[in-house]
């Protein structure tokens, strides 16, 4: 059983996806912590209503960044957490952190990196007029989304869309891939080469996707 600790900001839809494929029995692992940094975070109420523990983090009440994410280490090594979920935690990770689990964390963004990293990925597809967007699962390191990618998933966008049609259309996926790619590294299939992830046992499908549609 993988112990996971999850990092979050907000809303926590991303973090419900991953306690639904837990308690369905399709995903095993086990939550042992949520961190948020934002006492508002409507994440705590599902830690709540899980009996998941959960732990809020002031970052004013460090001096620097390195500290508060040294204490956010320390939380989490003190629950034996092997793999760090960062499931809408609105933070550049500082090295504290990153040395204490390489490529032992995950964050999901909601774009096909390296398109659009950092805030507001979906509306900077639409305002550029992409045809086809997504979101993206990747293992992070120092910088700002751009550590080695695990899994993507890709949507149609429409010129018609506005920020919150596309995140809308991005999320249903979010809250796919980003337990299946928890799954892969329960079940030992990634490995990072590089910055390139390998899965074990996985066959391409020789797919495409055009939009607009090809007549
Ligand atoms: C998601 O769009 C995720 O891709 C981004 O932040 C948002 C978090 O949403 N990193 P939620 O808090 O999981 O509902």
């Amino acid at each position: 059983m993988l112990n996971l600790g999850v990092l979050a900001s907000g809303r926590g839809s991303n973090f419900q996806s991953i306690i639904n494929e837990i308690e369905a029995g399709k995903l095993n692992a086990s939550i042992k912590l949520l961190i948020v940094d934002n006492p508002h975070a409507y994440a705590i109420e599902r830690a709540k209503k899980h009996s998941i523990e959960y732990l809020y983090i002031n970052p004013k009440e460090f001096s620097s960044k390195n500290d508060f994410f040294r204490k956010i280490t320390d939380e989490l090594k003190a629950r034996n957490v092997e793999l760090v979920i960062l499931a809408g935690f609105m933070r550049i990770v500082r090295k504290p952190l990153i040395d204490a689990f390489p490529n032992r964390i995950m964050n999901i963004h909601p774009a096909l990196l390296p398109s659009f990293p950092g805030l507001h990925g979906q509306k900077q597809a639409s305002d550029y007029g992409v045809r086809i967007s997504g979101c993206t699962v990747h293992f992070v390191d120092e910088g700002m989304d751009t550590g080695p990618v695990i899994i993507q998933a890709a949507v149609p966008v429409s010129p018609d869309d506005t920020e919150e049609t596309l995140s809308a259309r991005i999320l249903k996926l979010e809250h796919k891939i980003f337990p299946e790619a928890i799954r892969l590294y329960a079940d030992g299939r990634l490995s990072v080469e590089g910055r390139v992830v390998k899965i074990k046992g996985c066959e391409l499908k020789d797919e495409y996707i055009v939009n607009p549609p090809l007549r």
